[in-house]
């Protein structure tokens, strides 16, 4: 059995894509993947339930990524970095928990984007575990410097703490500062990891900076829904490089289908069973 552990879980995609990489790979008479809406207060005894029901494991999502860690026996390292987990392993009562949120943009980066974020300057909008997963993924693919612009100043200064950690040079600015049109007009790569231009909402937060885009820049939106942001199509206006967040969504999913099942996933069926079901 495979899942997630979510609440509110309804509208989660990842089953839809999940049930149709099983399908296509001739698994699905060996796993099943379920979405179980898991209370805070209920997240232990759910854990617990992975292990009793013999369960190949399961992603974790809003709101208990961070909660779920004291409940592992062990952590990857990036999820160790991160302080966030979205893939438990579960390998005969051993539950590992793994990120693969970080790995997912990168390849959404690379494999949509056409996009190595080696030697590049890159500007991160949001300094929540979104952040910190896109920020150590840019880290470790040899990124050149991760300038981490945050309303909340001492959460975008912990990011930049944990980039550095990770060898990567590393600042912090508050949306307020004076310099951040000219951090815009450096930056390679800009990508918006907060919840502003989510549906409904129709807000973006380079609407003050759009001025600033040229044709070089690429603006990623780790939002899927909608799948152009405001931020998305003021880029394009200015002739930018644009990537979605249904890249990540994808990629996540793909990163963590392997882990559980030991085989490639059907990045392409994947693909189509997300399309078909987002709004
Ligand atoms: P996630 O785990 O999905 O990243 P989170 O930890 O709640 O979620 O982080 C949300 C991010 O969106 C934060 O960077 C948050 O800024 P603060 O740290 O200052 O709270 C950012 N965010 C949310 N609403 C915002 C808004 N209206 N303007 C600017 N940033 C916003």
């Amino acid at each position: 059995m495979l899942g997630i552990f979510g609440h509110p879980i309804a509208h989660s995609l990842s089953p839809k894509m999940h049930q149709a990489a099983l399908q296509a790979t001739g698994l699905a008479s060996e796993y099943v993947y379920l979405p179980f809406d898991v209370v805070s207060q209920d997240l232990s005894l759910a854990v617990g339930a992975l292990r009793a029901l013999h369960a190949r494991g399961v992603n974790v999502t809003i709101p208990h990524k961070e909660a779920v860690i004291p409940l592992l026996d062990q952590l990857d390292c990036q999820a160790g970095a991160i302080g966030a987990v979205n893939v438990i392993v579960n390998d005969r009562g051993w539950l590992t928990g793994y990120n693969t949120d970080g790995i997912g943009f990168i390849r959404a980066l690379k494999e949509e984007g056409g996009v190595d974020p080696g030697g590049k300057k890159i500007l991160v909008f949001g300094a929540g575990g979104a952040a910190r997963a896109v920020c150590a993924a840019l880290a470790t693919s040899g990124s050149a410097e991760i300038l981490v612009v945050n309303r909340t100043i001492d959460r975008a200064e912990s990011v930049a703490e944990m980039v550095k950690s990770l060898g990567t040079q590393a600042a912090a600015l508050p949306f307020s500062s004076g310099k951040l049109r000219e951090e815009v007009e450096k930056a390679d790569i800009i990508v918006n990891t907060t919840s502003v231009g989510l549906y409904p909402a129709g807000e973006s937060l380079l609407t003050a900076y759009q001025g600033c885009l040229k044709r070089r820049h690429l603006v990623c939106d780790i939002i899927y829904h909608p799948r152009e942001t405001l931020m998305l199509s003021q880029a394009k206006t200015y002739g930018c490089s644009t990537l979605s967040g249904m890249g990540m969504l994808l990629f996540q999913g793909v990163e963590a289908f392997k882990l559980w099942t030991g085989v490639e996933a059907p990045v392409e069926v994947m693909r189509k069973a997300l399309e078909e079901n987002l709004c």
